[in-house]
């Protein structure tokens, strides 16, 4: 297993926001996490890339205990999380937000934004432009490309659809799965249900802090409960 959270109890003060939760993704798996707003989504990603840290519970990344390491380690371990409502820096411009992605180097190799630019061509267009002056898809593209520049092994994206007109929602979606053809493992949290879960292997329920369902993205797709809950009837 690539990734494998065992167990974990995540607490916001005395609000015990994830309780119990386990899950695992595997190398080259695209896995989903969906649910509701205040499931506990994003709490969970956050745990994972050591934003935050479980009362109980373990995380462990290729082999190795993270549970406590501190988020800021992570990108070098080939851990890389595109955070919930892009967060890029708006006075910066789209080149030098994405040399903020890559951190671990001293001295950015061209190829890593000519990689960057060949998934987003519409990033290379923009590449001068202060960030704060790019649309709503273009910043979700501009946080995605910074992500990649770490040369993640496990990608995480949280919500990448929110926000987004549906025809940059399927061109966000069929980005995704460029990268994971290119190689690399995707965890991916959405409200977007049906999304999410036509380009998933696998996926996992969240309600209430708890796992509730899984199965692989067909199964949950085709289930009554899901239909029902998720995806309009
Ligand atoms: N900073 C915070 N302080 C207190 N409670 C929080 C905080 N962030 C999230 N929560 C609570 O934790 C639960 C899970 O939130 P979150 O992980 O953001 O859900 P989701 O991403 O699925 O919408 C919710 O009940 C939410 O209100
Ligand atoms: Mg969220």
């Amino acid at each position: 297993m690539m990734l494998t959270v065992e167990n974990i109890d995540v607490f916001y003060g005395a609000i015990h926001a994830i309780k119990g939760i386990s899950f695992q993704v595997d190398e080259g798996e695209i896995v989903a996490l969906i649910g509701a707003n205040g499931a506990g989504k994003s709490t969970t990603l956050k745990t994972v890339s050591g934003i935050m840290h479980p009362r109980n519970g373990k995380i462990t990344f290729l082999g190795e205990d993270i549970t406590r390491t501190d988020g800021y380690k992570l990108p070098a371990k080939g851990l890389a999380q595109v955070p919930e409502g892009r967060r890029i820096f708006l006075q910066m411009t789209v080149m030098e937000n994405l040399e903020m992605g890559a951190y671990i180097h001293k001295k950015v190799p061209q190829s890593d934004f000519d990689n960057v630019f060949e998934h987003f061509p519409r990033l290379k267009e923009r590449r001068s432009q202060i960030a704060g002056t790019l649309s709503g898809g273009e910043q979700q593209m501009l946080a995605m490309g910074r992500a990649l520049m770490s040369h993640p092994k496990l990608l995480m994206l949280d919500e990448p659809s929110m926000g987004l007109a549906p025809i940059l929602v399927e061109e966000i979606f069929k980005i995704i799965q460029e990268f994971h053809a290119a190689g690399t493992t995707i965890l991916l949290v959405e409200q977007n249900a049906e999304m999410a879960l036509q380009i998933a292997d696998r996926a996992y329920v969240l309600e209430s802090g708890a796992i509730a369902l899984s199965g692989t993205g067909a199964e949950l797709a085709a289930s009554d409960e899901i239909k029902k809950a998720y995806l309009g009837g």
